[in-house]
């Protein structure tokens, strides 16, 4: 078991968006988490990753997590190749390793031409490639993507579910979400989030 969340709630004033969520995910496994715009999705996974408290509930979590936030937080003035060293710093992976590692990620999702490209002169889909790569190069146990293809073309898609089985393969969870999981075959388990329950 890699995480367990047992009885998490959420309410923001009335608005209860997560009522009471549990579910655990276990290695080498992939997750899907769908639902409609604004079911709650985020707000779960902000709690799972740990950035934000539940009203309610806890979260085990074990081994390193890797996250993919929705909306990317990166440095409009800073490249991509800054971006590689600044958060493999700070995750505190050694410098080789941490090269090592980004060289697979610009190569494997086609964006070695933009290293040395400052982040504001990016495509919306090439910053998600580098918002996405930036969970990868932590090496996690835990992988949490919320909406990590929006943007993708075709090829970078099936890319993403290229490198997801590898990690699966390697003992990796990963819980992804999306409102749109139309490959269910390479999934292991979905659950829909829908008035604030887990299905
Ligand atoms: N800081 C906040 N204060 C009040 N309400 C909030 C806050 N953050 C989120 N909410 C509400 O929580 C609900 C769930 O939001 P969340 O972002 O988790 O939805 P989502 O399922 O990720 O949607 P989407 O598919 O659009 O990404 C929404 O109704 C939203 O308005
Ligand atoms: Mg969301």
């Amino acid at each position: 078991m890699i995480l367990k969340a047992e009885h998490i709630s959420k309410s923001f004033g009335s608005n209860k968006v997560l009522k009471d969520i549990s579910f655990q995910l276990d290695t080498s496994t992939i997750t899907g988490i769908v639902g409609e715009n604004g079911s709650g999705k985020s707000i779960l996974m902000e709690i799972i990753v740990g950035i934000r408290k539940p009203n309610n509930g806890n979260v085990n979590r074990n081994g390193r997590i890797g996250y993919c936030p929705q909306r990317a937080l990166l440095f409009p003035h800073l490249t991509v190749q800054e971006h590689f060293r600044y958060f493999s710093i700070a995750y505190g992976i050694n410098n080789e390793l941490a090269y090592e590692l980004s060289e697979e990620l610009l190569k494997h999702f086609n964006f070695k031409k933009y290293e040395h490209e400052k982040i504001k002169n990016l495509s919306g889909g090439t910053q998600q490639k580098l918002n996405l790569s930036i969970a990868l190069i932590k090496k996690p146990d835990l992988l949490i993507l919320d909406e990590p293809y929006n943007g993708f073309d075709w090829d970078t898609y099936q890319k993403f579910w290229n490198y997801s089985a590898k990690l699966r393969n390697q003992g990796c969870a990963i819980l992804i979400v999306s409102h749109l999981l139309s490959d269910k075959e390479k999934l292991d388990h979905i659950y829909n989030l829908e008035n604030g329950i887990l299905e």
